[in-house]
C-alpha cells in the first residue's frame, strides 16, 4: 500500500466525497486504496440518504478499498469501523468517544461523526467499498443548521480546542488499512466485549426501527457480527439492520 498522502486526492468544495468516488470507479479510475477528502460538500450524503451537513473545520472523507476478499468477513464492518474511529478520536481528546448502534460517534451524548458504508460484491467476493467519514472535528456550531445543532456536537465545541484534523487522518488511515489488510487474511474480530464499553446504549432503554417493525426494550449486547440485541417482555432479539429512534435510561 502507497504511503497515506499519495493516495489522497483533495477537493476544496464538492458536492460529496461518496459521490465522487462512485463516479471514479464507474469510469474506471477508483484504485484501491484511493482517497478523496474535502474542505466542505454541498450535498453531504449520510446514511438512509439523509443530508449530512459538511461546513469548513470538519473531516469529510471517502476511502476507496478495490479487493477480492471473501464478503463473509465484512460482517460487522461498519459496527468495527465504529469502534476503531472512536478509539482513534480519543487520543486526540481526554473525553470519551461512545458510539451508538450502527456506527454513530458519540460525544458528551451527542452525534460528532458518522460512517457510511458502500458495498458493492461479485460472486461472494469484495467488488468495490467506499467508506465515507464525517467527523465534526473544529466544525462551529453555528456553521449547522438549526435541527442539526439540537442533535450533534463538534470536537471544537466540546474541548474549546482546534484539533489537528491532518493528524487525525493520519491515524485514521492507519488503522483502516489494518483492519482491511486483516479481512484480507481472515483475521475477524468479536466485537462484543469492546462494544460493551463503547456503547452510548449499553443497558438503556431504547426502541428501535427496522424496515418493518419497531422494537422496544433494553439493549443488552452485540452478537460478534454486529448483530445488536435487544431484550424485550417476550425475549431477546437481534437485529442486524436498523436505527436506534430514543434512549431512555434505564
Ligand atoms: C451518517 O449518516 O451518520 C453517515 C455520514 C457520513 C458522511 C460522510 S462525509 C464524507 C462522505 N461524503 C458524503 O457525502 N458522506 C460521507
Amino acid at each position: 500500500m502507497k504511503t497515506s498522502r499519495s493516495r489522497i486526492t483533495k477537493f476544496q468544495d464538492i458536492e460529496s466525497t461518496q459521490k465522487q468516488a462512485h463516479l471514479y470507479i464507474k469510469e474506471g479510475k477508483a484504485t484501491d486504496g484511493m482517497i478523496l477528502i474535502s474542505e466542505t460538500q454541498t450535498g453531504g450524503i449520510g446514511r438512509l440518504d439523509r443530508d449530512w451537513s459538511s461546513p469548513k473545520g470538519g473531516l469529510w472523507m471517502s476511502i476507496i478499498t478495490h479487493r477480492s476478499i471473501p464478503l463473509e468477513f465484512f460482517q460487522g464492518f461498519s459496527v468495527r469501523i465504529g469502534l476503531a474511529l472512536s478509539k482513534v478520536l480519543e487520543e486526540f481528546i481526554q473525553i470519551p468517544i461512545k458510539v451508538k448502534w450502527p456506527n454513530d460517534l458519540i460525544l458528551n451524548g451527542k452525534k460528532v461523526g458518522g460512517i457510511l458504508v458502500d458495498i458493492s460484491s461479485q460472486d461472494e467476493f469484495l467488488h468495490y467499498l467506499v467508506l465515507g467519514i464525517g467527523i465534526n472535528v473544529n466544525v462551529k456550531l453555528d456553521c449547522l443548521p438549526d435541527e442539526v445543532r439540537k442533535i450533534a456536537t463538534s470536537i471544537n465545541c466540546e474541548t474549546q480546542k482546534e484539533h489537528p484534523i491532518e493528524k487525525i487522518l493520519d491515524l485514521l488511515i492507519s488503522v483502516y488499512d489494518q483492519i482491511i489488510d486483516d479481512l484480507e487474511i481472515g483475521v475477524t474480530l468479536d466485537l462484543s466485549d469492546n462494544w460493551v464499553k463503547r456503547s452510548h446504549t449499553y443497558n438503556s432503554n431504547i426502541t428501535v426501527k427496522t424496515a418493518n417493525q419497531i422494537i422496544e426494550g433494553i439493549e443488552v449486547g452485540l452478537t460478534s457480527n454486529g448483530e445488536l440485541i435487544i431484550k424485550t417482555t417476550d425475549g431477546e432479539h437481534k437485529i442486524s439492520i436498523g436505527e436506534i429512534e430514543q434512549i431512555r435510561k434505564a
